[in-house]
């Protein structure tokens, strides 16, 4: 057998399939035995009670799904009495999504789900920021080093950065968050887009916009872990559109240290843990001892020095 472990910081993890925060929930547990995974990531959480967007929430779209679900939240104190409890019986990182609208909602909550029972945190800056316009902390290097600065000072666990790909400065984010303290990066949320239904003329989300997530998000993903893995030292863990065995590949081979699996779960609810047999089969194969082995594998195209990847595109 493969050694499957992966470090994530002070984390050890038994392999690196993890599910992404909202499309995975405790309901799993009746379809596959959730204590194989390297991680369990909870639905992103805030301080109070939440209703979420208007419906429709979700949409098909070619390679993929728009969601506004809006995080609907039952709040801290159901997550305490119920969802740590629930986790408590597997022997596997709990990470406990959180977000909120500012850096000060972010610290307190930070501060109340830094308890037993939770491993790491991982911050959803992927949300609006109000003392910003509106526009979402991870979008610009200020805000999300500012955060990341005010809850590394509020709690010793582990944090990690979910990155968004509405940004044109991932890389400087990056640096940012790494900068500030956090752990890990997790790289990353759903990209904004739209869909309109052309017998109704109607928006087909009830919040006009949504998050594309599912394979047509996969190459951007990809792209931006590759950045980051590049660009700073701390782990990062692969996310979007990772649907299959090559795919969580080719994010470890970029960069990544670990993968999250989100909306191809909804497709194939079993897809982890098939992924996680493949995975061993493929170290097998390739008679690779450590998958960590893989991670930043890639052979690079040698790229003359001034030659930048926007003027190679097409
Ligand atoms: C229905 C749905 C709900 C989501 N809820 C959250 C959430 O609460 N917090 C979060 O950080 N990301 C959330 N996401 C984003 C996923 O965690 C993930 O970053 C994104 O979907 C890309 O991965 P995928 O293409 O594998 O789904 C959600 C995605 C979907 C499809």
């Amino acid at each position: 057998m493969s050694d499957l472990t992966i470090q994530i910081g002070d984390l050890n993890l038994r392999n690196p399939i993890m599910p992404a925060s909202g499309t995975f929930s405790e309901e799993l547990a009746d379809v596959f035995d959730l204590g194989i995974l390297g991680a369990h990531v909870t639905k992103t959480i805030t301080q109070q009670i939440r209703g979420g967007n208007p419906t429709p929430r979700v949409c098909e779209v070619q390679g993929g799904m728009l969601n506004s679900i809006g995080i609907p939240s039952k709040g801290v104190a159901y997550f305490k009495n119920n969802v740590i409890p629930f986790y408590s019986r597997f022997d596997t990182p709990l990470i406990v999504s959180i977000s909120a609208n500012t850096t000060e909602g972010f610290v307190e909550l930070c501060k109340d789900v830094s308890v037993e029972g939770v491993a790491a945190i991982e911050v959803n800056i992927s949300c609006p920021n109000i003392e910003d316009n509106g526009k979402a902390f991870a979008m610009r290097p200020s805000s999300t080093h500012e955060v990341l600065k005010q809850l590394r000072a509020s709690t010793s666990l582990p944090l990690w950065a979910k990155l968004t790909p509405n940004t044109g400065e991932t890389i400087e984010v990056a640096e940012a968050a790494s900068e500030a303290g956090a752990d890990a990066l997790v790289v990353s949320n759903t990209m904004l887009s739209m869909a309109v239904d052309v017998h109704s003329r109607k928006p087909k989300l009830g919040n006009l916009m949504g998050g594309l997530s599912g394979p047509a998000l996969k190459p951007i993903a990809l792209r931006m872990a590759y950045q980051c893995a590049r660009a700073v030292k701390i782990p990062v863990i692969g996310c979007g559109g990772i649907s299959n065995l090559d795919d969580v590949l080719e994010f470890l081979i970029a960069g990544a240290s670990a993968v999250q699996v989100g909306t191809a779960t909804f497709l194939n609810p079993t897809i982890m843990p098939s992924i996680i047999s493949g995975l061993q089969a493929y170290l097998r194969d390739h008679q690779i001892d450590c998958v960590s082995e893989l991670v930043g594998s890639i052979l690079d195209t040698d790229l003359s020095e001034n030659l930048s990847i926007m003027e190679v595109a097409p």
